[in-house]
């Protein structure tokens, strides 16, 4: 099937399985397929610019990463709709909740970092687009962590997409401006 095609179907059962639960931008009002849709545009972008990247299953894996992590939405419904390579690059990028909220992250970079490298695409992508400004409640020590974190999901996935790496690298110098030195 074409991308184009892959795109459109995961982009609608996405955004149905989000719009179930109201889910918006974090600190918008904006729909949560706005999000959605800049991973997989990152995610193109990285397509373009990578060899032999495999932009059926990144496309996918973007428009579909939160769908189990935040939605009803399980493994076995990704894998009838999108097959076993989706639903396994979802799953790496869902969060385990019955681990401590401080290890779920790396558990999930160790998880990626078993799955093809346009998984490791994704994640990078998600943290590109996270990085914006930050919510206007924020507080200095949350922007901190949330810096920190994005410079552990960088130094973890690098290697994965060089293109990403780059410009995650970027956007972590950059976000600096938001941060006060207290
Ligand atoms: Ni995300």
């Amino acid at each position: 099937m074409l991308p184009q095609t892959l795109y459109q179907t995961a982009i609608k059962f996405a955004t149905l399985k989000h719009v179930a639960i109201n889910q918006k931008v974090p600190g918008t009002d904006l729909p949560y397929v706005v999000h959605l849709s800049n991973v997989a545009m990152e995610v193109l972008m990285a397509n373009a610019n990578t060899e032999n990247f495999n932009v059926a299953l990144g496309i996918q894996a973007a428009l579909l990463h939160d769908t189990i992590e935040d939605t009803d939405t399980t493994f076995s419904e990704v894998e009838e709709n999108f097959g076993l390579d989706v639903a396994n690059a979802v799953m790496a990028l869902t969060k385990n909740e019955s681990l401590p909220k401080e290890e779920q992250m790396m558990d999930s970079l160790q998880r990626i970092k078993k799955m093809p490298h346009e998984v490791w695409a994704v994640k990078l992508a998600d943290r590109i687009t996270n990085l914006q400004a930050p919510p206007s409640h924020w507080d200095n020590a949350k922007k901190k962590k949330y810096r920190a974190e994005a410079q552990i999901i960088l130094d973890e996935l690098a290697s994965g997409n060089v293109f990403l790496a780059d410009r995650l690298q970027m956007l972590i110098e950059d976000y600096r401006k938001y941060i006060s030195n207290d």
